[in-house]
């Protein structure tokens, strides 16, 4: 049970943290209350801005004491409204905005140790400094901190070469829910001290501890880059050619993200800025994105050549490759602005499932018909990571229907029949976007006991008390 912080408890934290790492005022609190999607606003007793892993240490120990709940946030871009607290108001939102150094970046070693509030887009441009590239980007990387990706373990566009967020996580610095600081910034490459702490933190969605620093692999820049929109019909023709592409290109090929007319169209209608990549509109899209480093041929020639022979065995419709980096990023605008235009179209009962990358291209089109038939009038939009087999497979309301209406009385009937659909493939409910609140419910009814009893183990064991941002990922 938590408590709600006493007036002596918030001075203790103000005069700890001075004007610049406290606030209790409504304004300042508001903009971090509610999550990205707009679907669940919670309330705060304050935020806190700490500066340092110190502060963050005075913070936590203070709290576990009290007994007063923490949400971690870094940039709020969670899916799953990982880092809005709930309705109760006795919880305290530690920001890790001021936490926002990188403490280092040695081409030498391909390190980079970047504190928890370090914003993703600043890391790259850091990196690009140094003749370096951190090899994961999202659409959110404008907001998206280094202590939200590591904690939700970030997936996005490159997971087909680079892996997930926990791939690239070379070493951690968190406080832990006692407030003793796990030192493990160290980017060994071999550790066999025993379990995994920093693979334990990584994923854990704030519930385990506050990540302060990471240490993250780096790999060498791009010297070219080869970005192509292609149009098809079929997704089973998708894998075709994803797998002639890999054949040809070998790992060069760092993206192969499927974007349906739908979303197409959505992005054209509502993202200013935008136009269309190809002549006609095409059922179905690719962009596909392959990278040289230095001295190795440029990947154009051979994309170029993949996508002609797929156009004239008449594998795939239509494609363009882009001849420019400037419309290479147009074609990027295009795919990483699908999540903005649904946003601005309506709610959707969101999904963001796993399965084989052999079952998605059957899944993306028996899946969404098994779910149309069910609920007669909702619209399936079903987009994202096909390489890596992680589509965001998203439910919108019938055409005319009050939104959020419909979502509060069908949303969750839907996403059971969804994560149904999914466990019968073997598949996940949660690929990149992690439990947070919304998924909840779902990882409850559908988790083993096994699982869970596990999962509820290592909480009990590190956070007693429970005061680590409590009721996401687990009850
Ligand atoms: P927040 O939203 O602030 O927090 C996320 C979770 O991490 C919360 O549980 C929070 O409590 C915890 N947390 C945050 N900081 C810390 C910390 N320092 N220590 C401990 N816990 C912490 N995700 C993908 O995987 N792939 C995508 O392609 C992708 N695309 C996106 C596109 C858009 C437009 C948006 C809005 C989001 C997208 N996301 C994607 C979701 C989101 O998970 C990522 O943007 C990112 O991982 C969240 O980072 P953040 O700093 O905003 O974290
Ligand atoms: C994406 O791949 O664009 C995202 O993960 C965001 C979303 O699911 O909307
Ligand atoms: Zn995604």
């Amino acid at each position: 049970m938590s408590a709600t912080p006493s007036p002596a408890f918030l001075d203790t934290l103000a005069d700890l943290l001075g004007p610049r790492g406290f606030t209790t005022a409504p304004a300042d609190l508001a903009p971090w209350l509610t999550d990205w999607r707009g679907r669940i606003t919670g309330a705060a007793a304050a935020l806190l801005s700490p500066a340092d892993a110190a502060e963050t240490q005075a913070i936590v120990r203070l709290a576990a004491e009290a007994g007063v709940p923490l949400v971690p946030q870094g940039g709020n871009t969670s899916m799953v409204a990982g880092a809005t607290p709930d309705a109760s108001g006795h919880a305290l939102i530690v920001s890790t905005r001021r936490m926002r150094a990188i403490r280092s970046l040695s081409p030498d070693d391909n390190v980079a140790v970047a504190e928890a509030g370090v914003i993703l887009a600043d890391l790259h441009d850091a990196a690009e400094a140094q003749g370096r590239r951190f090899p994961l980007s999202l659409a959110a990387k404008g907001s998206a901190t280094i202590g939200g990706l590591v904690s939700t373990n970030a997936g996005g566009t490159q997971v087909l070469r680079f892996g997930t967020m926990r791939a690239l996580v070379l070493g951690i610095e968190a406080v832990l829910p006692s407030g003793g600081l796990f030192d493990g910034l160290s980017a060994l490459r071999k550790d066999n001290r025993g379990y995994d702490l920093r693979q334990l933190l990584a994923g854990a969605e704030g519930t385990l501890g506050i990540v302060t620093a990471a240490s993250l692999r780096l790999v060498p820049a791009a010297a070219a880059r080869s970005v192509a929109w292609v149009g098809l019909d079929d997704t089973e023709a998708a894998l075709t050619l994803l797998r002639r592409i890999e054949a040809r290109l070998g790992d060069t090929i760092e993206s192969f993200e499927i974007v349906p007319a739908e979303a197409l169209r959505l992005v054209l209608a509502h993202v200013h800025g935008t136009r269309a990549p190809l002549a006609g509109a095409h059922p179905w899209n690719l962009l596909i994105e392959a990278t040289a480093p230095e001295g190795a041929a440029d990947p154009r020639d051979a994309l170029t050549a993949v996508l002609g022979d797929a156009i004239e065995a008449g594998l795939v419709q239509d494609a363009t490759v882009a001849a420019s980096e400037a419309q290479a990023d147009a074609l990027w605008k295009l795919r990483e602005s699908v999540s903005e235009a649904e946003r601005v179209d309506g709610v959707a009962a969101k999904h963001d499932v796993a399965l084989p990358v052999s079952a998605m291209p059957r899944f993306l089109v028996a899946g969404a018909d098994t779910v149309e038939r069910r609920f007669p009038g909702v619209r399936v939009l079903a987009f994202g990571h096909l390489g890596d087999g992680n589509v965001h497979f998203n439910v919108r309301a019938p055409l005319g229907a009050d939104d959020r209406a419909w979502l509060a009385a069908e949303g969750a009937a839907i996403s059971a029949f969804v994560h149904d659909l999914v466990g019968v493939e073997g598949g996940s409910l949660s690929a990149e976007h992690g439990i947070g609140q919304t998924k909840l419910a779902e990882f409850v009814r559908t988790a083993s006991p096994a699982r869970l009893g596990a999962l509820r183990a290592i909480k009990a064991a590190l956070d007693p008390a429970g005061i680590m941002n409590p009721g996401k990922l687990l009850p």
